[in-house]
């Protein structure tokens, strides 16, 4: 198939909206990632979404909507003080709800769960999109299963070119990770994974908000995921990624000490620092992520660099833990997942 490239205007949004209401795949920019959209309520459609990104059929796709009037249609449930509170809040933006799902939605979009995830995207192409195909859009992040999520329109064409007949060039996502889920089903709000809305933005509109065991260590063996998807490796780089904790100083050194041994095995190694360390590892091979003072940016960097730990031959990549408060949270948990949790204490 051919894959046309098509920077976002009037013209291209339309032609995305159409081929989506025709039953095709294609990719669109929203605020966090880039998405792989399809019509939610044709089940060959999103067929064709887990076809396009070798997804495993037990990870249930988020939908998304551009109206609070297509919410009604999509759940089976009355909506509580906390759902109308946190949708006032943070709706449109990079925040997931999970409801019990309606008959409307199909099982393969929830991928036989009872319920649905849908997230109203802050992003004015995305809006459009949905709004002229007339349909709520299932997308899972626009990446083949297991790559880093796509933030930018080029990310997209490295992994899809040849799936899919279109993709939308909306520029660089600005949040750069995926939107927070977070499951409203249960007797209080239980995160399940962080994203650009923080657990302090969720905790201060709603009180207490649980946090998923899954986000910050490894699922133990035969433990059953609450978020299908949290289970599956993911993000990860070719290259064995290694998380080093410990104050600072000691970290560095630890990371100089780790490099330097396995440049010394002939293999190729690269340090992910930040602004601030970056020149405390000399001539290394290193790439920093941004400044430590703005996290939110760090955040955004992610996925951009560590698909380029794959385009520069890293074998062995470092980096050192980062604060989990605010949207560090996130951060840590993509790092963690990229490197499947394996985290090495400096100070020990
Ligand atoms: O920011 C985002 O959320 C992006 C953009 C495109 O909106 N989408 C995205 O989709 O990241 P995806 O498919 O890569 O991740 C969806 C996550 C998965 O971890 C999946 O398991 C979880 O949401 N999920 C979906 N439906 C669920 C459900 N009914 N219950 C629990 N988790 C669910
Ligand atoms: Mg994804």
């Amino acid at each position: 198939m051919l894959t046309t490239l098509l920077k976002a205007n009037a013209n291209s949004i339309l032609k995305a909206a159409t081929l989506i209401r025709d039953g095709e795949v294609v990719a669109i920019p929203t605020e966090t990632v880039y998405g792989l959209g399809a019509n939610a309520l044709d089940t060959n459609a999103v067929k064709k979404i887990f076809a396009a990104k070798g997804r495993p059929g037990d990870n249930p796709l988020i939908v998304h909507i551009a109206h609070m009037d297509e919410l009604s249609a999509l759940i089976a449930c009355s909506l509580t003080d906390a759902m109308l509170a946190v949708m006032d809040a943070f709706w449109p933006g990079p925040l997931t709800l999970i409801f019990k799902k309606s008959d409307r939605v199909p099982f393969e979009v929830t991928a036989g769960l009872e319920t649905v995830a849908i997230r109203m995207p802050d992003h004015e192409v995305a809006k459009e999109i949905i709004s002229l195909s007339g349909c709520p859009i299932a997308a899972p992040s626009a990446n083949k299963s297991g790559r880093p999520s796509p933030t930018s329109a080029a990310h997209v064409y490295d992994d899809l070119n040849g799936e899919i007949p279109l993709i939308i060039d909306g520029g660089q996502c600005q949040v750069g990770l995926e939107s927070t889920v977070l499951d409203m089903t249960g007797d209080l709000p239980r995160i399940l994974r962080p994203g650009g809305v923080t657990l302090e933005m969720l905790e201060f509109v709603l009180g207490e908000v649980l946090l998923d065991d899954s986000i910050l260590c490894a699922l133990k063996e035969g433990e059953q995921a609450r978020s299908p998807g949290m289970k599956y490796k993911h993000y990860a780089p070719i290259g064995e990624l290694t998380l080093v904790s410990g104050e600072d100083s000691i970290a560095i050194k630890k990371i100089c000490t780790l490099y330097d041994k396995a440049v010394s095995r002939g293999l190729t190694s690269v340090i992910i620092a930040s602004d601030e360390t970056i020149s405390c590892f000399g001539d290394r091979m290193k790439v920093s992520l941004g400044s430590k003072s703005e996290p939110q940016s760090m955040a955004a960097q992610l996925f951009n660099t560590l698909r380029d730990m794959d385009d520069v031959g890293a074998q062995i990549i470092f980096a050192q833990v980062v604060d989990t408060k605010g949207i560090g949270l996130a951060l840590m948990n993509r790092l963690g997942k990229a490197a499947g949790f394996k985290t090495i204490n400096a100070g020990e």
